[in-house]
């Protein structure tokens, strides 16, 4: 589908109807979500992928209560790493190495960069930053979905820190940040269906320089 077809047939899915999706869209949808780009390519996040229905009647309470956590096929958690390490940036370089055929040495500038640009900022600052990387990868996924065919519903109404005590996310070094279950819309029982998109008109939204 046209992407801009795509995101005018998406919406924030309200009732799912808990019919499963072909592994091979989901396949495709993770595979965008790899594929993001982040800030200095460091990639601070990791993706839960959760189809155990067990688990996901866990997380319902903790999400408020909104049923597409459990009515959907596939339920990503989008987390970012808790802290950063020495050890996260040697793979990273190591990674860079590998994949390009490169020396350490060619790219110490750009590990000397990285190191001053985390090591420069509070834990909390890196965090923030982390999240914008995680909300960015969110976002190509939610646009991928929809280029499947595949319902979403972006979701930030649960809550973080009961999900990481549930899931023990810390064991990981890893922190929740926003939801997104995938799966398939109830097309006779969800109220949002029928209503139009409310966005403001591009001549609000834009500002061209010419
Ligand atoms: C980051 C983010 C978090 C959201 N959280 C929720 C949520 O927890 N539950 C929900 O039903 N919708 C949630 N929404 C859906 C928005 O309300 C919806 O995307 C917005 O009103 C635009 O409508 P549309 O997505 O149907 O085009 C969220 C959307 C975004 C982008």
């Amino acid at each position: 589908m046209d992407v801009v077809n795509a995101l005018q047939w998406r919406y924030a899915c309200k009732k799912m109807s808990g019919a499963p999706v072909a592994e091979e869209k989901i396949e495709k949808i993770l595979e965008a979500i790899r594929l993001a780009p982040t800030s200095m390519g460091f990639q601070p996040l990791t993706v839960l992928v959760i189809k155990d229905v067990g688990l996901r009647k866990k997380i319902l309470p903790i999400a408020n209560n909104q049923a597409q956590v459990v009515d959907c096929s596939h339920l990503l958690v989008f987390c970012t790493w808790d802290q950063f390490t020495p050890a996260q940036v040697e793979a990273y370089m190591q990674l860079i190495m590998d994949t390009r055929g490169v020396s350490a040495e060619s790219i110490s500038g750009f590990k000397r960069g990285l190191e001053s640009l985390l090591g420069n900022r509070s834990i909390e600052e890196n965090r923030e930053w982390a999240a914008r990387q995680a909300y960015l990868a969110f976002g190509v996924g939610l646009t991928a979905a929809a280029t499947e065919g595949v319902d979403a519903t972006p979701m930030e109404g649960f809550k973080p820190l009961e999900l990481d005590a549930m899931l023990e996310l810390d064991k990981k070094g890893l922190r929740s940040v926003v939801m997104l279950p995938l799966g398939q819309r109830d097309e006779a029982n969800d109220w949002l269906l029928k209503l139009p998109k409310v966005r403001r008109s591009a001549d609000q939204f834009f500002i061209h320089y010419e």
